[in-house]
């Protein structure tokens, strides 16, 4: 008897413990359900917000892409049709010569950069796909240009594991140094929340990219006999010089001046004088991602240029000076 007390004594218990516990869920789920519904009409997302959210959609539709295609070999047309939004096809994405744990990880990746379109998309309008040049060529231009001479033979970035990493090291820093400039012009929680969640992935990225490079920073890319750290550090000097905004992009290996806290040439990541991450504004992201250091001026991975408001004001801008000269 005495027994049996005690069990629906304690079972009671348990089954209050319960119960608070359902009522404690259940409070933290209404506030929050309310509010996403509030969000979902981007009711709450001021213009300026939905201007700078969409500008990252075309950075994330180029990494989407180079990581799909480069571990895949498919790319978001057969993967996420959805996303596509009917926009044309990459040119010349192809899969990349990999070994399996760089095929793994930039596997990974390319999932992760699906996530985040369909994240933004879920936000703002957006748009779709613009046309991206992802072709052989295309890259061989930025190292030709990062070296300031002709390569032969031309860069191949799906020739294998290291080209691959050096094409990769071109990509998400450029989205992180983005989401940064980004993120104090937000206004709304909600933009905010968003920029942050993608700002910590693509940095991790980075970090990923960075840190295998880091590990072969002494390797001689064949055939060129150039170290694999020159090779970042040209690539980061050209965009700094693209972008018009200062140092915002440093190598792997710097002069300990650069490096953290001034006392340490290993730059594993890229950061200001208090290790900070650099920002940049969409302008000096389109000027580097066009490789005409304009943002007036399209071509490199955007042979028709960006889409969303910011992008497509300068595009207006070009038009009339095109215009405008030509009637002189
Ligand atoms: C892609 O880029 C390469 C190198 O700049 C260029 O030769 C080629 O014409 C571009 N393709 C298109 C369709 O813009
Ligand atoms: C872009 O075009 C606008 C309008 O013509 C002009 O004011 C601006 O200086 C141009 N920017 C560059 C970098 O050429």
């Amino acid at each position: 008897m005495a027994l049996s007390t005690s069990c629906t004594a304690a079972s009671s218990l348990v089954l209050m413990k319960f119960l608070s516990i359902f009522i404690f869920l259940l409070l933290l789920l209404l506030p929050s359900s309310s509010t996403a519904s509030h969000a979902k009409g981007s009711s709450a997302i001021p213009q300026s917000d939905v201007d700078l959210l969409e500008f990252p959609l075309n950075l994330e539709y180029l990494e989407a892409e180079f990581f799909l295609w480069g571990s895949l070999g498919r790319g978001l047309d057969t993967v996420a049709p959805e996303l596509t939004g009917h926009g044309p096809s990459p040119i010349g994405a192809k899969i990349a010569n990999l070994d399996h744990l760089v095929r793994d990880i930039v596997a990974q990746f390319a999932f992760q950069e699906v996530g985040h379109l369909r994240a933004i998309k879920k936000t703002v309008p957006g748009f779709p796909r613009p046309l991206l040049n992802l072709s052989r060529e295309s890259f061989a231009t930025v190292i030709n240009d990062a070296f300031g001479q002709t390569l032969k033979p031309p860069f191949d970035p799906y020739a294998n594991e290291i080209n691959y990493l050096i094409a990769s090291y071109i990509i998400p820093y450029v989205g992180l140094t983005g989401y940064v400039g980004a993120n104090p012009k937000l206004q709304s929680p909600t933009a905010k929340r968003l920029v942050a969640g993608l700002l910590g992935v693509e940095s991790g990225q980075d970090a990923v990219i960075r840190t295998l490079l880091y590990e072969r920073k002494l390797v001689k890319v064949n055939p060129y006999g150039i170290t694999v750290a020159e090779f970042t550090n040209r690539i980061s000097s050209l965009r700094n010089k693209l972008g018009h905004g200062g140092l915002k992009d440093e190598g792997l290996v710097v002069t300990p001046i650069e490096g953290a806290e001034k006392r340490i040439k290993g730059n594993v990541l890229a950061g200001d004088q208090f290790s900070l991450s650099f920002g940049r504004t969409p302008e000096e992201i389109l000027r580097v991602v066009y490789g005409s250091g304009n943002e007036n001026k399209t071509g490199g991975f955007y042979p028709k240029g960006a889409d969303g408001r910011i992008a497509k004001s300068y595009l207006i801008k070009q038009k009339f000076y095109l215009l405008e000269q030509y009637s002189a």
